[in-house]
């Protein structure tokens, strides 16, 4: 995995491996924007799975339907 953005507010471009994510919703989470266990007593993470080696932006701003992917309700237009 690579990071490449972590703006808050902005989508984050990041490449993923196959494999199984969760996405950190309570804001505790040292390894933003994934889940590092600290949410104990708040919401539970967003689980998502990669099929391929791809590249995901991972919305930031709240607003995307489509979580935990960016839907460009940010006002973002991805490429
Ligand atoms: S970062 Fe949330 S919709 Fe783009």
């Amino acid at each position: 995995m690579s990071k490449q953005n972590t703006n808050a507010g902005m989508p984050i471009r990041l490449t993923l491996e196959p494999g199984t994510y969760f996405r950190c919703v309570c804001g505790r989470s040292q390894n933003l924007p994934f889940c590092d266990g600290g949410h104990s007593g708040t919401e539970h993470p967003l689980r998502f799975d990669i099929t391929e080696r791809r590249e995901v932006y991972i919305c930031s701003c709240g607003k995307s339907e489509k979580q935990p992917f960016c839907d460009e309700s940010c006002g973002v237009s991805l490429p």
